[in-house]
């Protein structure tokens, strides 16, 4: 099988207009909650992924209907703890470091053992970061040095926790709330800021879920077993995948680009911050409040005289998917850019941290790292003419994303492997790439 591409020209100056794919950490959410609601969801512009499929593929699984129509998803639940067990079940969550972590949490009450298992990346990562807690719920869980598989049997007798949730992890949260759904009492969740779509999604369907702001971190307080409506549910864009198309264009000469219809929530906005202090000026426009997400359109131009940043680390949650992009954009700026603690990016669907210092000095930028901090001089004359082959073992779609992208603004004759982990979470990249104009084989 071709699966990878060559790109040997840089991309031509564009104007174009896009639509980002749809919002992965949305679409996984929906399906989930679908499945804990009482009646048919209705889900359209849900993205289809092989991390979403998969979210839809474990459901049914669990004994949850669903079909597709024209261009709708129709979820058919039964309300909390709706689903039809049978023994002995195993359920893959593929790649999706989300999916797992939160379909876990809707099985704090299984009155059957379920195994989860995953593909070699996922199999690599760790779960003690939820197994510790479900396990203060009152679930039963197994794995062996918290990893893949991880087999959860439910009870009966589950207990609300009060738990301080320090990475400011958004998988964590999220599989808390949910099995706090399932719960009885009021479990409350003192957690890092990080992105908020479960709550939103909650506080949408009027579940009694509040939220308090302090410093840093948000309280969160879930009151259990309350039952809630099927919903309608439109997806929005995704701003991670959006973001590979922003920097495509800042690093363009006098290009454009608009890009319609993205969730712009302001705990996933920090690549818009961080790259708009590197010089760039990136707009919102044309805003709009869809059930507690904000939406709009984003209008970026090319920029030469982009400077380094100094990253305060209180953006790293908003835009953790988005440092590895984000460090392009410094290999191209003037001066030394410095970003701390991203000692996160090394637990994603690959150690990003680590590939990415390894990026930098392919495309002869020197790099300095200190664990989990790293120093980038921007070199803003930055092209290249060698060649260049990226083999991305674990298959992380986002550092092909990357690799196209730097072999589209850069030069050079790239050889990119594993062009299937688009279809992870964007599988109309490369179409996209092509409507505006790039050229590859
Ligand atoms: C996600 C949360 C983030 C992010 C991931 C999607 C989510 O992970 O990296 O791609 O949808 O909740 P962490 O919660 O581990 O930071």
């Amino acid at each position: 099988m071709n699966s990878h591409i060559i790109i040997d020209n840089k991309i031509k100056n564009f104007n174009k207009k896009i639509r980002a794919s749809s919002d992965k950490s949305i679409s996984i959410r929906s399906i989930l909650l679908a499945s804990q609601a009482v009646g048919v969801t209705k889900i359209t512009n849900l993205l289809e992924s092989e991390d979403v499929l998969n979210a839809l593929k474990i459901i049914k699984k669990l004994g949850i209907k669903y079909k597709k129509n024209q261009k709708t998803y129709k979820i058919f639940g039964y309300g909390l703890n709706g689903f039809n067990l049978k023994n002995n079940l195993t359920v893959n969550a593929g790649n999706s470091g989300t999916l797992a972590r939160l379909i876990l949490g809707l099985l704090v009450k299984s009155k059957f053992k379920v195994k989860l298992i995953g593909d070699k990346s996922l199999s690599k990562r760790d779960f003690s970061r939820v197994i510790k807690p479900l396990k203060l719920f009152g679930a039963n869980i197994k794995s062996e040095k918290n990893l893949l598989p991880v087999e959860i049997l439910g009870t009966d007798y589950l207990r609300p926790i009060l738990y301080d949730e320090n990475i400011g992890s958004a998988q964590v949260k999220s599989c808390l709330i949910l099995a706090a759904l399932n719960t009885p009492g009021v479990t409350v969740i003192n957690s890092k800021v990080s992105r908020n779509h479960t709550e939103l999604m909650l506080k949408s369907l009027k579940y009694p879920i509040s939220i308090k702001k302090k410093k840093n971190f948000d309280i969160i307080t879930v009151k259990g077993l309350s039952q809630f409506k099927a919903f309608d549910y439109d997806v929005p864009g995704d701003i991670s995948s959006a973001a590979f198309f922003i920097v495509l264009t800042l690093l363009s000469k006098k290009s454009k680009i608009v890009i319609e219809n993205v969730n712009v929530n302001k705990s996933r906005l920090g690549v818009i911050t961080i790259l708009n202090r590197m010089g760039a000026r990136i707009k919102l426009k044309n805003k709009k409040k869809y059930k507690g997400e904000v939406i709009a359109n984003i209008h970026v131009s090319s920029k030469k005289n982009l400077k380094s940043i100094n990253c305060p680390s209180n953006l790293n949650s908003s835009a953790i998917d988005e440092f590895l992009i984000i460090f392009l954009v410094a290999a191209r700026a003037r001066g030394k850019s410095k970003f701390k603690d991203l000692g996160e990016m090394n637990k994603k669907e690959s150690k990003r941290l680590d590939l990415s210092v390894k990026f930098l000095k392919l495309i002869g930028i020197k790099v300095e790292r200190f664990k989990n901090d790293i120093n980038i001089y921007g070199n803003p004359n930055l092209t290249l003419s060698g060649n260049y082959e990226i083999k991305n073992y674990l298959k992380d779609h986002r550092i092909f994303f990357l690799s196209c992208i730097a072999a589209l603004t850069l030069g050079g004759k790239w050889k990119i492997n594993d062009k299937d982990s688009i279809n992870t979470s964007n599988p109309s990249f490369l179409k996209t790439l092509k409507t505006i104009g790039a050229k590859f084989n």
